[in-house]
């Protein structure tokens, strides 16, 4: 960027312009290269990070295939049957982030319906990668919510994988602690990793903010597209060690 700059100013410098007019010129393109430059940086992480993801599942169906191939060359048709099931449900995460994809690309409108918070979290929870050694605990009580369960079910599948990457290898606790105010619902998911400083509890909603080297730093801009998109609020609270990242819902009307 720094000779592209140079260059930039001593053309103009040579030509016959006066004033503040040419710098001003010249300032605006280098802003526009600037963020043209970390755009393409954006989306080439976006990129790099989607493909990695659906390698995963991809592999797997590709091994899956050869497998079932060999099962049913030796006429075990039930075995089969089973991983043919492992298949669709490879089949259903692929489907699911290109879904996530479009969505936070479109910003759909939420689809609310009643779903019950427990269902949510144990969907969210599912679709973490296997092996993480993670405890969890529950406080509060059982909520029903009025929401787009699809979208939900990424939000807390992001706050989940922010925190379980946030503890690392070693293991740590999620907990997700509810409260049925009287006009609204809050849910809390905390954890025991480095925590959030609190002069980063705004910018971590920021698009594109990360401090992880595979991050895309989308999680939580998703998250807070989708809670707006309901009417509430996500924001980081202050706590020590770990993280706590709280939503408010307002109760709707009709409940
Ligand atoms: N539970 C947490 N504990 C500590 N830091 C966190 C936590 N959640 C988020 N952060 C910080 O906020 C940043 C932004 O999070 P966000 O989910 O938006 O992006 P990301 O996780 O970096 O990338 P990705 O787009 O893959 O989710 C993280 O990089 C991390 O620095
Ligand atoms: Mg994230």
């Amino acid at each position: 960027m720094a000779s592209t700059d140079s260059g930039l100013h001593g053309e103009r410098g040579g030509s016959q312009l006066p004033g503040n007019g040419a710098a001003d010129d010249d300032l605006a393109l280098d802003r526009r290269q600037l963020v043209r430059a970390a755009q393409l940086a954006a989306i080439e992480r976006l990129a790099a990070s989607l493909a990695h993801d659906l390698r995963n599942p991809l592999a797997v169906v590709r091994n899956t295939v050869y497998v079932i191939k060999r099962k049913l060359a030796k006429g075990e048709t039930t075995q089969a049957l089973e991983y043919l099931d492992l298949i669709d449900r490879e089949l259903s995460t692929t489907d699911r982030m290109i879904r996530e994809l479009v969505a936070m690309t479109r910003g759909e409108a939420p689809r609310r319906q009643p779903v019950e918070l427990d269902e949510l979290l144990a969907a969210a929870r599912d679709r973490l990668p296997a092996g993480l050694r993670i405890q969890w605990t529950r406080e509060g009580p059982g909520l029903t919510l009025h929401l787009d369960r699809d979208q939900f079910v990424q939000v807390f599948g992001n706050l989940f994988l922010n925190a379980a990457q946030a503890m690392g290898g070693e293991g740590g606790t999620i907990s997700v602690r509810s409260r049925a105010g009287d006009e609204a619902d809050e849910i809390r998911v905390i954890d025991t990793g480095p925590g959030i400083a609190p002069e980063l509890a705004e910018q971590v909603f920021e698009p594109l903010f990360t401090s992880r080297k595979s991050g895309a730093g989308l999680g939580l801009t998703i998250c807070r597209q989708i809670v707006e998109r309901h009417g509430g609020t996500i924001s980081v609270e202050p706590n020590a060690p770990g993280a706590v990242l709280c939503i408010r819902l307002p109760r709707a009307p009709f409940e």
